[in-house]
């Protein structure tokens, strides 16, 4: 379909820059245990199928591979995809499985996922695909099914959003290998598209996914949502 957008385009140049891809694990600890640990307490377990969309170099996808039965990793980037792929070779988990695709392109096989999770990738994609993306999701969930997203997202109001964000700013490192640069949170605000919770959390419920619960970070721009599909 000839509308349907670039996914790759809209993800980022980091994600689609080998070096960033290798300093990733460095850089970021996508808490994965402790997801992994609310997630079992929310019904995921030996028969769990999971998708985990964005998956990036698979923080998440692996820690789950050992509690479920499948697991199928998707990103729209072959060089973060890439790093999990290295990174499975050696780790004995045979239900593991990486899709290059995307939100809006991902065909899910099998039986309906129990959890789709998502952390830090839907904010690549503009509202109007957000929305469509969710509606995506929701769709590859059975019914009960869980939908774990986490993300940057902004709880505050637009004339908060220079005292919000340069507080948020203010945190970042100076050695690339293993800080987040003041540059990347200001490429992230101009050429990403984070939203607000207030646009956000309508296209939840609109998508057929009802919020369980919802966490902001102290900072105001991080949001951790449990849905369940209706
Ligand atoms: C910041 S990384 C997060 C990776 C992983 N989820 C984590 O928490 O460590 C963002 C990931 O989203 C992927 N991504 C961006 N846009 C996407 C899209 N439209 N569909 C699927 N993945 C996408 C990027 O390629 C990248 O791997």
């Amino acid at each position: 379909m000839g509308w349907i957008p670039d996914e790759l385009a809209y993800a980022g140049e980091e994600n689609r820059d080998p070096a960033h891809a290798a300093r990733y694990d460095h850089k970021m600890d996508s808490e994965a245990k402790s997801e992994l640990a609310e997630m079992l307490t929310l019904g995921i377990g030996k028969e769990s199928t999971v998708v985990d969309l964005g998956a990036g170099t698979g923080q998440f996808a692996l820690e789950a591979a050992s509690a479920v039965k499948r697991v199928v990793a998707v990103d729209v980037s072959e060089v973060m995809l890439s790093r999990l792929r290295a990174k499975l070779k050696g780790s004995g988990a045979g239900n593991v499985e990486c899709v290059l695709a995307g939100f809006l392109t991902y065909e899910h096989r099998g039986d309906p996922a129990d959890l789709v999770y998502s952390r830090f990738a839907l904010h690549h994609l503009p509202d109007f695909w957000q929305a469509i993306a969710i509606d995506r999701i929701s769709r590859m969930l059975r019914p009960g099914g869980i939908f774990r997203l986490w993300d940057v997202v902004y709880s505050f109001d637009p004339p908060e959003a220079d005292g919000v964000l340069e507080a948020w700013m203010a945190g970042a490192g100076a050695d690339v290998e293993g800080d987040w640069l003041r540059s990347e949170f200001e490429d992230h605000i101009r050429d990403e598209n984070s939203t607000y919770t207030w646009l956000l959390e309508p296209m939840l419920e609109i998508g057929g996914l009802k919020i369980l619960s919802a966490h902001f970070s102290g900072d105001r721009v991080l949001a951790r949502y449990v849905c369940v599909k209706a």
